[in-house]
């Protein structure tokens, strides 16, 4: 019998695609990345810089959308992330648009009380943190660094939220300093939010028992 068995046909095809998608690097997990490692994410202000090379520890990592910075700092730092180079740059966000730059922590005037911050990664591409202490000069002796997020897995159901409101400083030693900026990398609503928002909420769903499926499959 010289003709092959489909069935054996499209066996073969199943298992060349589950081995080319396997080969395919990746990220099969969500990450927290903390910042400097086990420095975290300090300025000496005797020595004048910074604890270590924030761009040489960035150069080590691989940063996927639903990842997490984790700053490991404490009040005498802040955290700023800015889509913006250009604010990136100044080492201030004074002139900085309020949908491109986000200030995290630093809302206690008491000095070096520790604090952790959990930044989720929620934008694909170039994104720029700097500390914005001390008029500049932290960011400007090393208190700076930029990475690159790719796709990874995705944003996970918990991150799409719909846009912020406008910034608002955040109430001294405030949780809410944690408060994710909820960038969703699609088109922002118009018209009704609200309707907007339940449809972000659905697709989450959709995406997660597709994903749920996928994995039991
Ligand atoms: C990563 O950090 C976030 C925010 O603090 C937390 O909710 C999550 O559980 C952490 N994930 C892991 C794997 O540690
Ligand atoms: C800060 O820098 C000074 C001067 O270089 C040094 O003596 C000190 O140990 C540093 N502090 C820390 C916590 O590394
Ligand atoms: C730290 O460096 C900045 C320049 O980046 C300089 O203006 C400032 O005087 C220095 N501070 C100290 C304490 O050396
Ligand atoms: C930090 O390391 C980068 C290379 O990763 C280098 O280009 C830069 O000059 C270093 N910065 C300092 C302040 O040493
Ligand atoms: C933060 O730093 C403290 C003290 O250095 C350490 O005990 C803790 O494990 C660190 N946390 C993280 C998330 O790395
Ligand atoms: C970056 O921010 C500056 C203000 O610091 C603003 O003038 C500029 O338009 C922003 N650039 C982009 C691409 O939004
Ligand atoms: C915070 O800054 C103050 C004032 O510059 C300094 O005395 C203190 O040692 C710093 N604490 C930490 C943990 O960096």
């Amino acid at each position: 019998m010289r003709s092959a068995n489909p069935m054996a046909i499209l066996l073969l095809i199943a298992i060349t695609a589950t081995a080319a998608a396997a080969a395919t690097p990746t990220a099969t997990k969500y990450v927290n990345h903390t910042v400097g490692g086990a420095t975290g994410w300090f300025f000496n202000s005797t020595s004048n810089s910074s604890f270590t090379n924030y761009s040489s520890w960035a150069a080590t990592q691989t940063f996927n959308l639903g990842d997490y910075l984790i700053f490991n700092t404490s009040t005498n730092q802040t955290v700023i992330e800015t889509y913006n180079q250009t604010t990136y740059r100044s080492c201030s966000m004074d002139d900085a648009l309020d949908d491109d730059t986000f200030e995290y922590g630093g809302g206690s005037n008491a000095f070096g009380d520790s604090q952790v911050i959990a930044v989720p990664l929620t934008l694909k591409g170039l994104t720029y943190y700097f500390s914005g202490a001390g008029d500049g000069v932290q960011c400007q002796r090393g208190m700076a660094f930029e990475i690159q997020v790719n796709q990874g897995l995705g944003l996970p159901p918990v991150l799409r939220q719909p846009p912020p409101p406008p910034y608002t400083a955040p109430p001294p030693g405030s949780e809410s300093a944690e408060t994710p900026p909820g960038t969703v990398a699609e088109t922002p609503p118009k018209g009704n939010g609200a309707v907007r928002n339940g449809a972000n909420v659905r697709e989450g769903l959709f995406g997660f028992l597709a994903l749920l499926l996928l994995v039991r499959l």
